[in-house]
């Protein structure tokens, strides 16, 4: 596990996961306190600790870094307006390496040796899905940017994500389908490993046949597979006037441009998980024509608060920040705010301050958490055009 601290001057802290290097960064986190506070500091004046579990490493990768970026910006920027509750927020970041099993773990660690107040993550719902009972049994309250997946929030209420759910993605992607590719036969190539994907393929489907339509065949890899020829094949065959891809990117990028190989040029289409910028690079720009995916930001909307954001993720990161990275930078400021509300670090009042989050503006829009403490977004359809993403309209819920 790799390991990162934040400290409220805006250093970071980073080290790599062996156990020799891991005790080194235990004893660097240990004396960060002195960073910010100083010996003798009053423990009132001691900054509050925020776990933040992520995938920095492996097959998802740029989701991790994203989320972590935007998450980082949210950070320094309460620092520099003088933290919460007049204390600098302590970020502390452990990579789980895009790898099953590892979140929970991380999660104990941060609650029962940091003790953070409140945890953050993930953005893959199989792994928010791991880390979640542990929060939950803790009374830690945890926020995911990104988990899209409906389980996530329903582990329990102390659980809650600052993103739309699939429910209301696959209605979209199923309206999308029918209206604007007019495709009324699809095929499904669904990841069989993974919660969200499954989550999506089934959320995609209801609608889609209740209008009509008709998943006229459904193929299925698990997730880290390469080869996708026999089910792309299978697929060939049915005819099909669209293929949807309800995936992560490095798996997507595999079967766009093995299908197009195949000589399959219908449209293909996915959610959120589509959305990095390797896709461009796995896929080849030129077999992403005729692609189109939903997610839950552009850079290219045009608001004063998202123009801030690009402008400062830009310089610092030297990129356009994506859809992850907005979300990662939503889910610490809508933390925060409750944090502030709730007067107190105690898990049980920054709970019920999170729950009461109401029209809080984010860069992902307004945001106000339900009863099953799930936020109601709009999408945005993206396609490539000559190898570069351009965003085609947005999806009020
Ligand atoms: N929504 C995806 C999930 O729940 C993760 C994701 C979020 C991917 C945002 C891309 C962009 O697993």
């Amino acid at each position: 596990m790799n390991r990162l601290s934040l400290l409220p001057g805006g250093r970071s802290l980073a080290t790599l996961g062996a156990v020799i290097l891991g005790s080194i960064a235990l004893t660097l986190v240990g004396c960060k306190k002195e960073v910010s506070g100083g010996a003798g500091a009053a423990p009132g004046s001691e900054p509050i600790r925020v776990g933040e579990y992520a995938s920095l490493h492996g097959s998802e990768a740029t989701f991790g870094q994203s989320s972590h970026n935007g998450t980082v910006i949210a950070v320094e920027e309460i620092n520099a307006a003088g933290g919460v509750l007049g204390r600098k927020i302590e970020l502390i970041t452990d990579d789980n390496q895009s790898k099953s099993g590892e979140s929970a773990t991380i999660v104990k660690k941060f609650i029962s040796r940091d003790k953070v107040v409140a945890v953050l993550g993930e953005v893959a719902s199989g792994r928010s899905l791991e880390a979640a009972p542990i929060c939950q049994t803790n009374h830690i309250p945890m926020v995911s940017p990104s988990s899209t997946n409906p389980d996530v929030t329903a582990t329990g209420d102390y659980i809650f994500r600052v993103c739309f759910t699939d429910p209301f993605q696959g209605r979209l992607l199923a309206e999308f389908a029918r209206k604007s590719l007019k495709a009324t036969k699809v095929a499904l190539l669904t990841d069989v490993a993974s919660a969200y994907s499954a989550g999506l393929a089934k959320y995609f489907r209801e609608p889609f046949e209740k209008n009509g339509g008709q998943v006229v065949i459904e193929q299925k890899y698990t997730g880290k597979d390469k080869d996708f020829r026999a089910q792309l094949t299978a697929i060939k065959a049915a005819n099909v006037s669209a293929i949807v891809v309800p995936g992560y990117y490095t798996e997507v990028g595999l079967i766009v441009a093995q299908a197009r190989q195949l000589g399959i040029n219908v449209p293909i289409f996915g959610g959120d998980g589509w959305e990095a910028p390797e896709l461009i690079e796995i896929a080849g720009a030129q077999n992403l024509e005729n692609t189109f995916y939903s997610t839950h930001f552009s850079p290219e909307v045009k608001n004063p608060l998202i123009e801030k954001f690009v402008a400062a993720y830009k310089t610092k990161f030297g990129q356009v920040p994506d859809a992850m990275a907005a979300l990662g930078y939503d889910s610490a400021v809508v933390l925060f705010d409750a944090i502030q509300r709730a007067g107190s670090t105690e898990g049980p009042k920054i709970r019920d301050a999170l729950a009461a989050t109401k029209d809080y503006p984010c860069l992902t829009g307004k945001t106000t958490l339900d009863a099953e403490r799930n936020a109601t977004k709009s999408a945005v359809i993206i396609t490539v055009k000559d190898g570069k993403f351009k965003y085609l309209e947005t999806v009020e819920p």
